[in-house]
């Protein structure tokens, strides 16, 4: 990444990102599910992006800003809520560049989503027009592990999908050891760009079959990511949004509650369906990997990487929709340690298209009572006035 988002507007865009680490319980309840808030209510100036839930219209504005690679403030002026509907030569130009995008796909790819934003940018605000010689030459950059796809036939004696899951529930302590553990809470610090850099108290609690909680204790407020199992929130505390707390939709939920269903990681084979194997060998951080894949119940595909040593998870890397193209959201599992008999990771770290936030555990503790309350809607803090 050429430029890092400005600290401001990246946390408008985590308040968003978050339900990663977050989310809640389903237990069979009938709660309704709530409907989403939509863009153009919350926001002023909406032409084009409409008909998209908040959380997609921010996960949209993070696809565009990773696809340019650029900074929000290089296309608003970010002092207030307010101050993102200006308009501005940039925002006009991409304006103008969503409608070109959505006419060459309808006129040239029978309306398939085969051209994107990043297919001409890669990261740039000026696409590159002609071959460099540098580049067809040079020693091409090493492969991304998050990119890796299956291609032909697996290698003769690689583990079958339902071998490394096995593994994995074995490295973290066996199926029954798992499935005793039916709640936990954590304390200790999260750091990520809307905090540039500080550390501040995180709070983390998580109730089996699929309810967690993440709280972190900003200046501005708590910001709070909740699943119930069925919807996720999050508040807006220490960002721009001129709302609370908002629900998260599409993609979002769907990933959310997969984070809340994978803290009680027995599950896994049932959280998601069509597992596949096969993938050509990779590395993470020098250690080899195996790459297993799965769908979501939404059909999106999700891949594990697990530590061919170890067997332990090392990280999951998955994709969320917006209007525009997919956004990758990455969490690396870090520091297992042992927690009433089962292992836990001890540090999570979420990459996501622009921002990244860590939280390190001081401390886990399995099979506490939790207030009902932790799962439930957060009220989130009035909003800053724009
Ligand atoms: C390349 C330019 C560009 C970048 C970079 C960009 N945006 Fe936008 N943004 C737009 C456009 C264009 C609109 C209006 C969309 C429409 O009219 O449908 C918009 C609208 C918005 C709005 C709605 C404001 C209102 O009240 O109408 C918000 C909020 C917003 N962007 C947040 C962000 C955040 C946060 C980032 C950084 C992650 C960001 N944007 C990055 C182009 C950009
Ligand atoms: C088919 C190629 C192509 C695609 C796809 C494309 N762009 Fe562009 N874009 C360009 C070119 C070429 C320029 C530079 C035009 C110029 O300098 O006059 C540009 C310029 C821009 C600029 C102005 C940058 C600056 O320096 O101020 C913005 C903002 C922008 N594009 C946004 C987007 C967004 C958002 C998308 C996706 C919705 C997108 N573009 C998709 C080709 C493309």
């Amino acid at each position: 990444m050429k430029r890092g988002l400005n600290s401001r507007s990246v946390s408008m865009l985590q308040a968003v990102a978050g339900c990663l680490l977050v989310v809640a319980l389903a237990n069979g309840q009938t709660a309704p599910q709530e409907k989403p808030q939509m863009a153009e209510e919350v926001f002023k100036n909406i032409q084009v992006l409409r008909g998209l839930t908040v959380d997609q219209f921010m996960g949209t504005m993070g696809f565009i800003a990773a696809a340019l690679s650029m900074n929000c403030s290089e296309c608003h002026h970010t002092g207030s809520a307010a101050e993102y509907a200006e308009d501005t030569p940039r925002k006009q130009t991409a304006r103008k560049m969503i409608l070109m995008v959505n006419a060459l796909n309808k006129s040239n790819f029978g309306g398939q989503r085969e051209v994107t934003c990043y297919s001409c940018h890669r990261s740039d605000a000026r696409p590159k027009i002609t071959p460099s010689l540098a580049e067809q030459y040079g020693t091409p950059p090493p492969d991304d592990p998050n990119e890796v796809e299956i291609s032909g036939t697996p290698a003769a004696g690689a583990p079958s999908a339902d071998q490394v899951l096995n593994k994995y529930i074995q490295a973290l302590g066996g199926a029954q050891r798992l499935a005793s553990v039916t709640s936990f809470a954590g304390k200790g610090t999260y750091e990520g760009f809307d905090t540039e850099g500080d550390k501040f108290p995180v709070e983390v609690y998580a109730r089996a079959p699929n309810e967690r909680t993440t709280i972190v204790h900003l200046r501005a407020g708590d910001n709070i990511r909740t699943c119930d199992g069925r919807n996720a929130w999050n508040t807006s505390a220490g960002t721009l949004l001129p709302i609370p707390v908002f629900s998260l939709s599409g993609g979002d939920l769907e990933g959310a509650k997969m984070d809340a269903g994978l803290s009680f990681p027995g599950q896994i084979k049932q959280l998601l369906k069509d597992w596949r194997t096969g993938f050509p060998s990779t590395t993470i951080d020098d250690k080899d990997v195996d790459v297993v894949q799965g769908s979501s119940p939404d059909n999106t595909p999700v891949k594990f990487y697990f530590d061919k040593k170890s067997g332990l998870l090392l990280r999951q890397v998955r994709y969320t929709d917006t209007a525009l193209g997919l956004n990758p959201t990455q969490i690396d599992y870090d520091d297992y340690r042992d927690v009433s008999g089962v292992k836990m990771p001890f540090r999570l770290t979420t990459t996501w298209t622009d921002g990244r936030s860590t939280i390190v555990f001081s401390e886990l503790r399995a099979n506490v009572s939790i207030d009902a309350a932790k799962f439930s809607k957060p009220a989130g803090n009035t909003p800053q006035k724009p």
